[in-house]
């Protein structure tokens, strides 16, 4: 089998799924999201809504002009912007809320599985305790769980634009909370903050039995994604995406099928390619890696997930049939979940394909 293939079921006539039902083949299909800061989900509307119920003073007049203020020249000045928005988050119902409302968009477009990024620092340095923000967010999980169906979890993120002593001082805060949380990630301003700087806490963070991903080569280059996987010992890359400018690289994750969290329109909004069409993720998945799609920030960058598949498919014309099936298994393959869980939505999704087949 070649690793361009991996996983391919050998009984499905990919090319017998014509490209004008990928669309709806793409909405239909179970999905797993595994690169979604929470935070990037607030909706300008939610944002208002927040800042009255707290009494919280926002720099934008409207919904409307806030949503103006989206127009990004790179990550950092999106990040300005989005831990802004985050301001208006200080109850645990706050919390909850912007989670339920992600997981109710979610559940529309199929999402089976979410694993969810959350930016503890971004709430604790208003003065909001650690334990309102994880309370707020596991109460939804739950819910999402209980109400939609949706298997979900919770992945804390340090901001590596701060020191390594505030992203330990904010692991020891969370222990009390350790079993509402699976694993910890590494984001915000990437470019200047190698993922070696966080040595240490991402050790701790394994001798506690966490799952480590960390963001690298979004902004950053190759050199990072190979200090997240040698200093941080990472299960998985998110973005990664200029992984390409390095061919022993992408050997290495080849071999390795080490996941890259790919999110196209968050990558094109952050200017790290200038439209769809010149994204890398053909070129991704041709070099045999495993790579699928999500949406970071769906508030900010136009879309959720299923808006992501669609949008880059469209502007994609080698994105056929087989690549959706590999990037919908591959967001399976790399989920943090238990083997037969995996195994269970590998039949679903199957099944999905299998019926798109036109017959004769
Ligand atoms: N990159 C880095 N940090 C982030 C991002 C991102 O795309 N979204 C939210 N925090
Ligand atoms: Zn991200």
């Amino acid at each position: 089998m070649s690793s361009a293939g991996a996983g391919m079921p050998s009984m499905i006539d990919f090319d017998r799924i014509s490209r004008d039902r990928l669309p709806a083949l793409l909405r239909s299909a179970p999905k797993a999201e595994l690169h979604i800061h929470i935070e990037g989900s607030l909706e300008p509307e939610l944002i208002f809504q927040l800042a009255q119920r707290n009494g919280v003073a926002l720099a934008y007049p409207s919904v409307e002009a806030l949503r103006a203020a989206y127009a990004f020249t790179d990550l950092q000045s999106f990040l300005d912007i989005y831990y802004a928005g985050a301001s208006v988050l200080l109850k645990e119902a706050d919390f909850f809320d912007m989670a339920w409302a992600y997981f109710q968009r979610a559940a529309a477009d199929n999402v089976v599985h979410a694993e969810l990024f959350f930016d503890p620092q971004t709430h604790t340095a208003r003065g909001v305790d650690i334990g309102t923000v994880i309370r707020g967010l596991h109460h939804a999980c739950q819910r999402a769980h209980a109400e939609l169906g949706i298997s979900a979890a919770l992945i804390l993120c340090f901001l590596r634009h701060l020191s390594e002593d505030e992203a330990l001082a904010t692991l020891d805060a969370a222990l009390p909370y350790r079993h509402h949380f699976i694993g910890v990630g590494l984001d915000s301003s990437e470019r200047g903050h190698p993922p070696e700087k966080f040595a240490r806490v991402f050790a701790k963070a394994r001798a506690l039995g966490l799952h480590l991903v960390a963001h690298a080569g979004e902004e950053g280059p190759p050199a990072y994604i190979e200090s997240a996987l040698d200093v941080l010992q990472v299960e998985r890359i998110d973005h990664g995406v200029r992984c390409l400018e390095d061919p022993a690289l992408v050997r290495r994750l080849a071999a390795a099928r080490m996941p890259l969290t790919v999110c196209p329109l968050s990558n094109v909004k952050l200017c790290v390619f200038q439209d769809l069409s010149q994204h890398n993720l053909p070129a991704l998945l041709d070099a045999g890696l495993c790579a699928m799609v999500n949406s970071d920030d769906p508030a900010y960058f136009g879309g959720y997930l299923n808006q992501n598949l669609v949008e880059t498919f469209a502007a994609l014309p080698q994105l056929g049939a087989r690549q959706a099936y590999q990037l919908l298994r591959n967001g399976f393959e790399a989920s943090f979940v238990a083997a037969d869980k995996r195994e269970a939505w590998y039949r679903m999704l199957d099944a999905a394909f299998a019926g798109a087949v036109t017959a004769g």
